[in-house]
Order: structure tokens, then C-alpha cells, then sequence
């Protein structure tokens, strides 16, 4: 079967992108890309692709290349799903905030509804794949849905989890370790597995595009993030051991990447890791454990959110410790409110947990961060439910530079690694900072040396 036109359900940081660059490189292709968010879907179609609601390095030029050719964003859901051969689903998978596995399952309500609304559309044969990361054996429920639900037109259900990390998407998308399928066994599985591996073959080597059963990539997804996470808060425990020895984390890092069987990646103590997948994946994780029983296992994992939890308050109390152990009233810029650098997505950004901390201490934080809105850090900070909005906004003041938001402040805390926090002139912000001043570098990217030569008290992570 080809691939002719697809259409996915989400236009958010997962499904905007990949489809972007399905579109880009299949341009015999249709791509449509829906979204019930009006505002979200008018964003992408910006005139002006710089406007586009997600900020990717390179995707804006990708979505002005295939937009309107091959590539559309619509508000239509009901169209684009009857028209399509392939549905790409790509909504949001939060963690539970209510009932049953509360705070740990994830919440697949979006999902569900998404897989009634195609079985309500759809009159001819269509493939259904999970781009979104989900507990394992979810594909079975959406099967089940579909085929109970539907005008007795024929599902067959992929799994396709997306690897993609943002900050790095377009180049991910583009040149991916591998691409995962699962599919059932039968032959109707087969057929669908190998009609999206065409898709995928218009720019990966089918060398690095595996097959498997819709199981073993359902719980590949949430293992490789499991892992991942799992490195950074293994680093981060020895981080906490360093400062107490006379040991540096980032030459105890560089010692062990370089063993082979380690690899160098991964191995950056922080100020604690964020992002929208690493927490949900594994709470996703202990919960599915639990529910079979497997409390050893369950324990295992729930460990490296102990450690990331620890490891970001353990930075706030540094920070009101070493500033005399009162921070009411005093000013801490912020450099950096992202979950990392290059993207404006701050969602469980470390930032958000530590300001929180410091706020109820009465500290002032001032902001500034290159993409993030201060729309967006108060209702981060609201979120959190600590304090209303009123209160949060007396709390957080915003600026558009970094020389401003550490004026008159007592300490600077680096909280994202942006690239252009290092190329400052450090002498320029001491001189107009309280003394002592201070530096609590978050993320050990700028130079300790340097900042000491200035007059900076400086700590960094693990040393
Ligand atoms: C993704 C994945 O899909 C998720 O499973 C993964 O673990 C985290 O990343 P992401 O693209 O980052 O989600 O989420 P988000 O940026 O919130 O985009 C989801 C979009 O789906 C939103 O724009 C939302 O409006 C839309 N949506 C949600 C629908 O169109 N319909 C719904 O029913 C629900
Ligand atoms: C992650 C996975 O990497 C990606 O494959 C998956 O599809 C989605 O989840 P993402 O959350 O976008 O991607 O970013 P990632 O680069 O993995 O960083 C996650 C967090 O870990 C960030 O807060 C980052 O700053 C932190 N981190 C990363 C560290 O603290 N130290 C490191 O060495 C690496």
C-alpha cells in the first residue's frame, strides 16, 4: 500500500516537527497536521515561518519549504481524518492529576478520544499510528475502541515512538539512530509496518529502521528515556559526594566516558533534569510495575526521581545557605527558565521548582531567559499551586537581557545552558551586583576561573 496523504492529530513539539520533515522529504506526500488548539493551528500558519509556535533550530525554513505545497495545518480534524490513509496520533500524555494512579499513570484521555473521533470518521481502511509515548499495551485499548466504535472499516495499529529531543529536533528527525515500528505479526501488520517504513526509507536506510512486535516499542520508548534519565541522576548522586570530597563530578565524568562501555554522553551533573517525557516516562514506568506486582522493580526506577527531585532542591538550599541563610527580600537573577537550551518549552523545568523554593523564602527572582515568555513562567509557577497569580507576579520580575536582570541582584543563578550566557561581560555584571556576589552555576557552563578573577563567589555543580 502508499502512503498518499497523512494527517496527525496534535500539532504540538512532537507532531509539528515530524511531519514538518515527513513533508519536506516526501513531497509526493500529503501532510496535514490538526490540532483542536484554533490559536495553535493559526500560529503555524503564520505568514511570517518565524512565527511558528515552536521554536526548533532550522524548522522554521522546513515549514516554509513544504507549506502549502505538501505540507497544511488545519482545524478540520473530521476532514483530515477522513482523507488519510495513515493517522498519526500526537496529542499529549500527561501524568494523571486526579483518581486512579493519580500523580504516576499517564492520563490517556486524549487518546481515547482521539481513537472514538477516528472510528466515528473514518469509512474506509486506515492505519492508526502511536506517535505519542504511551503505557504499554495502550495500542490494544485503541484497537479495541476502534473496532467497537467504528463503521466496520478495517485498523490495523503502529506504534512509532518518537526519539526526537528538542533543542535538536530537525536534526534528529533528519538523521535519526534508528526509527522504531511495531505492528502486529499478521499479515494485515506487516503490510501497514512496511507502508510506513517506505515513508520513512524516502531518507533513512532501512539499516536503521527496525520492526518489532507493538509491545516490545511501546516499552522501548519508555526504557531508552527510563536510561537516559537514569545516567544524569546516577551523575548527580555522585555530584552531591564531590562537593563533599575534594572530587570534581565533571573530571569524574570525563574519566568514565571514556570508557567505551559507558560513552560520554548523558554524563552532565545539573541542577536537575526537566523536560515533558523523562518524569511521566518513568512514573509511567513504576506505575505499570506496580500494577503487576513488581515492587522491586517499581522501587528501582521511582529512585531516579527521588535523586533529580533531591538534586533541585538541594540547589535552592545552597543557594539560601550560602547567602547567609536569608534570602527574604534579596534579588537572585535567573539566567535561563527553559528545561534546556534551544527550545522554549519549560515544561518540569528544574527552574520553575527552584524559584518556587526561593520565592517562599521571600527572595525576588528576576528573570531573563532568550525564548520563554514571562506569560509562560508565571503560569508555570501557578501550576505549581503554592501561591495565586497575583502573588507569583510580585515575585517574578522578567527582563528582556541578562545585564538588567542581574542588576542589583545579590546572586546569579544559571538555570538553562544557553550558549550566549558564556560570551558576557561578567566584569560588566559584577560591577553591578550587591556584594559579595555570587554565582550558583546550575548547569557548570561558565568559567569558575574566570568569574573568581572578576571577584564572582562561584559554585558550580559537584565540585
Ligand atoms: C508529545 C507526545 O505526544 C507525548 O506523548 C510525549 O510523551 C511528549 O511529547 P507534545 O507534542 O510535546 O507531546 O505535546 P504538546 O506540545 O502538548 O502537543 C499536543 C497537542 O495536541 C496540543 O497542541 C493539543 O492542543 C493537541 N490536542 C490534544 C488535540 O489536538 N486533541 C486532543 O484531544 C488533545
Ligand atoms: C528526551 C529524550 O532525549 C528523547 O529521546 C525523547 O524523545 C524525549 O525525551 P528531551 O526531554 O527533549 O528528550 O531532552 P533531553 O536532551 O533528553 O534533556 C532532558 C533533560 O536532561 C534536560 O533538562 C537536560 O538539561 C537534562 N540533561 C541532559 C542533563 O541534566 N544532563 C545531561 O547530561 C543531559
Amino acid at each position: 500500500m502508499k502512503i498518499t496523504k497523512i494527517c496527525c492529530i496534535g500539532a504540538g513539539y512532537v507532531g509539528g516537527p515530524t511531519m514538518a520533515v515527513i513533508a519536506q522529504k516526501c513531497p509526493d506526500i500529503q501532510v496535514t497536521v490538526v490540532d483542536l488548539n484554533e490559536q495553535r493551528i493559526a500560529d503555524w500558519n503564520d505568514p511570517n515561518p518565524e512565527n511558528i509556535p515552536i521554536y526548533e533550530p532550522g524548522l522554521s525554513e522546513i515549514v516554509s519549504e513544504a507549506r502549502g505545497r505538501n505540507l497544511f495545518f488545519s482545524t478540520d480534524v473530521d476532514k483530515a481524518i477522513d482523507e488519510a490513509q495513515m493517522i498519526f496520533i500526537s496529542v499529549n500524555t500527561p501524568t494523571k492529576t486526579y483518581g486512579k494512579g493519580k500523580g504516576m499513570a499517564a492520563d490517556l484521555k486524549y487518546i481515547e478520544l482521539c481513537a472514538r473521533q477516528i472510528a466515528r470518521v473514518a469509512k474506509q481502511n486506515k492505519i492508526v499510528v502511536e506517535k505519542s509515548t504511551l503505557p504499554v499495551r495502550t495500542a490494544e485499548a485503541i484497537k479495541s475502541i476502534l473496532e467497537n466504535t467504528g463503521n466496520g472499516v478495517q485498523f490495523q495499529i503502529l506504534s512509532n515512538p518518537e526519539f526526537l529531543a528538542e533543542g535538536t529536533a530537525v536534526t534528529d528527525l533528519l538523521n535519526p539512530d534508528r526509527i522504531l515500528i511495531g505492528g502486529d505479526t499478521t499479515s494485515e501488520g506487516q503490510k501497514a509496518i512496511q507502508a510506513l517504513v517506505d515513508v520513512y526509507a524516502n531518507w533513512v536506510s532501512k539499516d536503521r529502521i527496525l520492526t518489532t512486535n507493538v509491545w516490545s516499542s511501546e516499552l522501548s520508548k519508555l526504557t531508552a528515556n527510563a536510561f537516559l534519565a537514569q545516567r544524569i541522576s546516577s551523575i548527580n548522586a555522585m555530584s552531591e559526594l564531590c562537593e563533599k570530597t575534594e572530587a570534581n563530578v565533571s573530571e569524574v565524568a570525563r574519566a568514565i566516558g571514556m570508557d567505551s562501555r559507558i560513552g560520554a554522553k548523558f554524563l552532565k551533573a545539573s541542577v536537575g533534569f526537566g523536560g515533558s517525557c523523562f518524569q511521566k516516562d518513568i512514573l509511567n514506568l513504576v506505575y505499570i510495575a506496580k500494577s503487576y506486582g513488581l515492587n522491586e522493580v517499581a522501587d528501582y526506577w521511582e529512585q531516579v526521581i527521588i535523586m533529580n527531585d533531591h538534586q533541585k532542591r538541594r540547589f535552592s538550599n545552597k543557594i539560601v545557605q550560602t547567602l547567609y541563610n536569608t534570602v527574604a527580600d534579596k534579588k537572585i537573577a535567573f539566567l535561563g527558565w527553559a528545561f534546556k537550551k534551544d527550545t522554549n518549552d519549560t515544561r518540569e523545568s528544574a527552574a520553575i521548582y527552584v524559584a518556587d523554593d526561593l520565592i517562599n523564602e521571600q527572595a525576588k527572582i528576576s528573570v531573563y531567559d532568550p525564548k520563554v515568555t514571562r506569560n509562560k513562567m508565571i503560569s508555570d509557577l501557578d501550576y505549581l499551586e503554592t501561591r495565586n497569580n497575583q502573588e507569583n507576579s510580585s515575585y517574578l520580575e522578567t527582563l528582556d537581557n541578562a545585564y538588567d536582570a542581574c542588576k542589583d541582584a545579590h546572586a546569579v543563578a544559571v538555570l538553562t545552558e544557553w550558549d550566549e550566557f558564556t560570551t558576557y561581560d561578567w566584569k560588566r555584571i559584577y560591577d553591578s551586583m550587591h556584594k559579595p556576589a555570587f554565582v550558583f552555576d546550575g548547569r557548570n557552563i561558565l568559567d569558575a576561573k574566570k568569574l573568581e578573577a572578576i571577584g564572582f563567589i562561584y559554585q558550580g555543580i559537584g565540585s
